[in-house]
């Protein structure tokens, strides 16, 4: 019996950390290249390979898509199979916002997933199948992080089993009226931040946040998921048989001595096999499965190298940190005594200054010398904030890499940037801007206007394309990009942003609960926005997708648009114009709920994304201070 047990279990911690729970332990070398550190020149090896195999699942699922789009004058076999043609690379993205972004996100993700029930017949299902990356960022990070580390689930999945993505209690009141679950609750948390402390290990408050987040993420896995590592998606099948896009959720360094985390700042991301920066501040990389190694210039200080470090919800709990203040606001003083206890025992053991920042201790860069920020790999700590902290709240960086070469990028973007919590482009102003700056490193977003013309023009109303035409992006060749790129290079931009349907999605942020109902009502919403009200504002969506999908590569050689996705591009196309005129209100007869009022939820918060989020933060510095 012990036996079967055991071989179970063996089973299931394929992967994960060698210890099989949350601390990092002593790990097998990772063969004769022990340097775990490369530049970034190019990409790594693993996921050129990796790539190169999704491709060629990626061309036939095309395939599928485009004909299932019905568009006319293409013939989807021909183009996509013609060898004078590269893959088509597909990258899928995510923004911040809490759970908000997490659910519209779903939403919108279903509307991609072929698996999911009706999105063939009413959405784009199969671009997901079609896309070679899919990339989140805070909020949008929960849900890719859900989705690829419970073995590529899906949306449809998850609501029918109804056990990920319990909201109904908040993160804090994790068992509702049932205080012996919370009680349990944050004992496991306890019991597993002491295994890491005992192992060495420095806890922060994103140790506390990661292991509450896994109780939402991974609720049916063992342990929840304590010994579940980031890296252990290179062993998933769905990962391994490249059945699945490349995941990458994303964070912000800080510099450190200093709080500001600005267009400047070092951006990471943690990829199926790496983590580190394409910026010229620190321009690196290092073996995400080996990040509790103590190193040298990326050489092991004792020829012990370390695994474990990179647990699943510790890095979504990085690109999220700006929520780990949602812990303090348990309070206490209605709940039993031995409760209070344990609470007040996991606050004594994180360290209360920087309350919103990962700690990585000891630092995978520590003692490099290939970027231009030295203050990072001089100091033996690194430390990542929440992705959304530079503004670039939509996870555009990873995939506007040169070296990625992706030919459109799928941006959903629920953030939170009017005063009634709706999106105002201004995520993609700032990942615009940043291409100007000293981290450009070659990159190019194109161009978009200003957060006034987004509203004005109806361009947060609709989907949006962005860099229709990539002959008029010869000016954002930078200087210091390299001879061979050319404006071909770069992406296409398809942006849509949250927008009521069936149900008003702006709520706020901070928002800590949904009932059933409302989970329900957003990920609907977001699936109707995604799909143009399912297609019932254009019966010909599917087809102008099409027409983005295939630009840059018709473009690459010359051959003409169809009058199908000419027309398209006359509708979804940016043309250049501004509107800048202060004309407060947003008028949403586009969206088939034709009140033509400013939206408004119960739970919407009057403050805008970035000042609220200010205002809680300070509230909770006072509250933690109070403790
Ligand atoms: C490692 O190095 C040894 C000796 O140099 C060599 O025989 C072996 O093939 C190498 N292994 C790998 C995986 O490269
Ligand atoms: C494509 O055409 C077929 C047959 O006319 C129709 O059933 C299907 O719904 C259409 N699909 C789209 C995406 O318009
Ligand atoms: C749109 O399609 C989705 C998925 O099939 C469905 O859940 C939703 O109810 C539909 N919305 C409308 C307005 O029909
Ligand atoms: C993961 O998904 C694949 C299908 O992609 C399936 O074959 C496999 O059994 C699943 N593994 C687990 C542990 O559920
Ligand atoms: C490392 O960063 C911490 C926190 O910002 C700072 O206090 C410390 O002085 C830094 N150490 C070095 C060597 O720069
Ligand atoms: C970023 O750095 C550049 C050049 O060093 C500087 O001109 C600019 O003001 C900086 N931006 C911010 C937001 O600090
Ligand atoms: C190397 O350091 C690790 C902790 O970082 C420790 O567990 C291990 O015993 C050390 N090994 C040697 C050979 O000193
Ligand atoms: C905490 O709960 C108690 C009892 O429910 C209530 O009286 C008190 O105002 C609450 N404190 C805060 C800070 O919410
Ligand atoms: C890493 O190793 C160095 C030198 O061996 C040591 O000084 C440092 O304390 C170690 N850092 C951690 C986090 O263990
Ligand atoms: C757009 O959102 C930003 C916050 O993200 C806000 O500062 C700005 O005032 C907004 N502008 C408009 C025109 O809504
Ligand atoms: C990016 O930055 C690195 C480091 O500064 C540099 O070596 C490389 O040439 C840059 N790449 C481009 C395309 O500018
Ligand atoms: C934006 O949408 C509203 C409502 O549909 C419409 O009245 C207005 O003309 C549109 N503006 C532009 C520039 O298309």
């Amino acid at each position: 019996m012990l036996f079967i047990i055991q071989l179970l279990l063996a089973q299931v911690v394929l992967g994960w950390s060698p210890t099989n729970g949350y601390a990092p332990g002593p790990i097998a070398s990772p063969g004769n290249d022990t340097n775990l550190l490369r530049n970034s020149h190019g990409l790594s090896k693993r996921e050129a390979e990796w790539v190169t195999e999704r491709n060629k699942v990626t061309d036939q699922n095309l395939i599928d898509f485009l004909k299932l789009a019905n568009m006319t004058d293409f013939d989807p076999e021909d183009f996509v199979n013609n060898k004078a043609n590269r893959s088509i690379k597909i990258g899928v993205a995510f923004s911040g916002g809490g759970y908000r972004a997490m659910l519209s996100g779903a939403g919108q993700l279903s509307a991609l997933d072929s698996r999911v029930h009706g999105a063939n017949e009413n959405g784009l299902g199969g671009l997901l199948q079609a896309s070679t990356y899919l990339c989140g960022l805070s909020g949008g990070n929960w849900l890719v992080g859900t989705i690829a580390m419970n073995n590529f689930t899906s949306v449809d999945e998850i609501l029918r089993y109804n056990k990920i993505w319990d909201l109904e209690h908040s993160i804090i009141n994790y068992g509702g009226i049932n205080l012996a679950k919370t009680f349990s609750y944050y004992k496991d948390i306890d019991d597993t931040l002491d295994a890491k402390r005992d192992a060495g290990y420095d806890v922060s408050f994103t140790d506390v946040w990661a292991r509450a987040l896994s109780h939402q993420f991974f609720a049916n896995l063992l342990d929840y998921g304590a010994g579940l590592t980031w890296s252990t998606l290179q062993e998933m099948d769905p990962f391994t048989q490249h059945q699945m896009p490349f995941p990458i959720v994303v964070s912000d360094g800080r510099t450190p001595g200093t709080l500001v985390v600005d267009s400047n700042s070092t951006v990471f991301e943690f990829n199926a096999f790496e983590m580190g920066s394409w910026d010229p501040s620190l321009h690196q990389f290092t073996q995400v499965k080996y990040l509790g190694t103590n190193t040298t210039g990326g050489k092991p200080n004792n020829g012990t190298y370390i695994g474990g470090m990179d647990n699943a919800g510790f890095v979504m709990g990085t690109s999220s940190s700006l929520f780990n203040q949602f812990l303090l606001q348990i309070n206490t003083t209605s709940l039993p005594l031995y409760i209070t206890d344990v609470v007040t025992s996991i606050l004594q053991k994180v360290s209360k200054e920087e309350n919103d920042i990962a700690v990585y201790e000891p630092n995978p860069f520590h003692d490099t010398l290939i970027g231009t920020v030295k203050s990072i790999e001089r100091n033996e700590t690194l430390f990542l904030a929440d992705g959304g902290e530079d503004g670039q709240n939509v996870p555009f960086y990873p995939l506007i890499q040169p070296e990625r070469q992706v030919d459109v990028i799928f941006a959903y973007d629920n953030s939170a940037d009017t005063e009634f919590s709706w999106p105002n482009g201004t995520s993609a102003i700032a990942t615009f801007h940043r291409q100007f700056g000293p981290q450009s490193n070659g990159t190019i977003f194109p161009y978009v206007p200003d957060a006034r013309s987004f509203r004005n023009l109806n361009l947060t109303a609709r989907p949006t394309f962005f860099g229709c035409d990539a002959k008029n992006l010869s000016s954002l060749l930078h200087l210091n990009s390299s001879d061979h790129m050319s404006v071909y290079d770069s992406p296409l931009v398809v942006y849509t942003a949250n927008r009521p349907f069936s149900f008003w999605s702006n709520t706020s942020t901070f928002k800590l609960k949904y009932e059933n109902d409302e989970k329900i009502g957003m990920i609907r919403n977001g699936f109707e926005a995604a799909s143009r009200l399912n297609r019932t504002l254009d019966s010909e969506w599917a087809a102008c997708v099409g027409c983005a999908i295939i630009r840059r590569e018709q473009e690459r050689h010359g051959i003409d648009q169809s009058d199908q996705c000419k027309q398209c591009f006359l509708k979804y196309c940016w043309d250049g114009s501004l509107d800048s005129t202060d004309e407060p209100g947003v008028n949403f007869t586009e969206t088939g709920t034709t009140n033509g009022q400013e939206g408004k939820h119960s739970g919407a918060s009057r403050l805008s994304g970035w000042l609220e989020t200010a205002g809680y933060a300070a509230i909770m510095v006072v509250v933690f201070a109070m403790w």
